[in-house]
Order: structure tokens, then C-alpha cells, then sequence
């Protein structure tokens, strides 16, 4: 008890001392499309995660992605516009906003940028941009309908567990056959 009671001691003086060397909060944030497959008129999830990894609170935090026209997507769940009041050091948000695009095509995802303020001291806000995913091709509905419709999907699922009952016997088959062909030529 005494010697965990030591450490947290400790590790807070460790924190102390390494958070004394950047007084600042400084946030590094990603931006992440959550979908395997991204496709026409079905939900898209967006993950924003910022991490503090300075050494005191970002205040005033504010994400703003600016990225996804009205005319490309449209705003399912959450908001793509969001505030916190204060990020605390070494500790991290996230953010989910649902998505339906509405056509089809590639599409470049480009970053969200932030805005914070960094210190208790002062009030100028600094800019922050989130990682970019990159471009992504949305699929055409139609395409996706018939690639991975419930009936194509039942029939892989019919596919694997059809497999081992025809697999099983074949490897039986195939052993055996194998042993009976050793064995008539070590004879013959
Ligand atoms: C983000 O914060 C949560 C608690 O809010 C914590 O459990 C998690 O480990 C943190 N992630 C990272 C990568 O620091
Ligand atoms: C996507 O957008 C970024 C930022 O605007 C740009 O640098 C990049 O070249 C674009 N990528 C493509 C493939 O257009």
C-alpha cells in the first residue's frame, strides 16, 4: 500500500516536472472514415479524435469541418461544427458525425481545422487541422446492391459451411487414395 502510495507520488512529480517544461497545450487531432465501403445514399461515419499532448489545458476548443458540401452529403447524425470548453492535458476527445452521401464517385476527404487557445494566460486563438483521410471512391448504389446484396451474402455463408462436408471427404478420399498408390508400388 505504502509503496503505491510512494509512486503515485512520484509519477505526480514526474508529471509535474515534465509539464513545467511545456507550459502550452498543444492538440494533435485525426480525422477518421470508419466504412469499409463507402457508398451512395448509405451512412458513412466520421471519427474525430484530438489528443492534448501538451502540458496544460486547450481552452475554447472548436472543430470546424467545412468539408463536406451540402450538395455531396447530407448531415444524418451529430454535427460537423462542435465545441469544448477545455481539453485537459494529456487526456482526449472524439467526435462522431453520420453522414449520407448522396452521389456517387471519388471524393477527396481533405482535413477539419481547429481553433484553441493554449494557455490560461492568453486569449489568441491558434489554428490546428486535423489528418486528411484521403481520397475514397463512393460506390454507386445499383453496384453495391448487387455485389453485396443479402442474397449474395446468404449464399457465401451457404458457400462456408457447405465447405467442410465436402472438403472433409475429399481429404479422405485423397489420403487414401494416396496410401493404396504407395502401397501398390512398393509392391509392384
Ligand atoms: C483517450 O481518453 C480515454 C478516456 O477518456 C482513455 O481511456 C484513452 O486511453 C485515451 N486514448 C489515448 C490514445 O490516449
Ligand atoms: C486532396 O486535397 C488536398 C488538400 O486540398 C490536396 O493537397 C490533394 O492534392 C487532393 N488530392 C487529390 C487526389 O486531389
Amino acid at each position: 500500500m505504502q509503496s503505491t502510495a510512494c509512486l503515485a507520488v512520484l509519477l505526480g512529480l514526474v508529471c509535474f516536472v515534465a509539464s513545467a517544461g511545456n507550459e502550452n497545450a498543444r492538440l494533435l487531432a485525426s480525422k477518421t472514415i470508419l466504412n469499409n465501403f463507402l457508398v451512395e445514399g448509405k451512412d458513412l461515419t466520421v471519427e474525430y479524435n484530438i489528443y492534448n499532448v501538451g502540458g496544460s489545458a486547450a481552452i475554447s476548443v472548436q472543430l470546424a469541418d467545412a468539408s463536406f458540401p451540402e450538395t455531396d452529403f447530407e448531415v444524418v447524425r451529430g454535427n460537423t461544427n462542435v465545441k469544448w470548453a477545455r481539453i485537459a492535458p494529456g487526456s482526449n476527445v472524439s467526435h462522431i458525425v453520420v453522414l449520407r452521401p448522396l452521389k456517387s464517385g471519388y471524393f477527396n476527404f481533405t482535413s477539419a481545422d481547429i481553433s484553441y487557445v493554449a494557455s490560461e494566460q492568453s486569449e489568441e486563438p491558434q489554428m490546428a487541422y486535423t489528418s486528411s483521410p484521403g481520397e475514397g471512391g463512393i460506390m454507386n448504389y445499383k453496384d453495391y446492391d448487387r455485389k453485396f446484396s443479402p442474397h449474395v451474402l446468404d449464399w457465401a455463408a451457404f458457400g462456408v459451411m457447405t465447405l467442410p462436408s465436402l472438403g472433409i471427404p475429399f481429404l479422405l478420399w485423397y489420403s487414401s487414395k494416396s496410401k493404396y498408390e504407395q502401397i501398390k508400388t512398393k509392391s509392384g
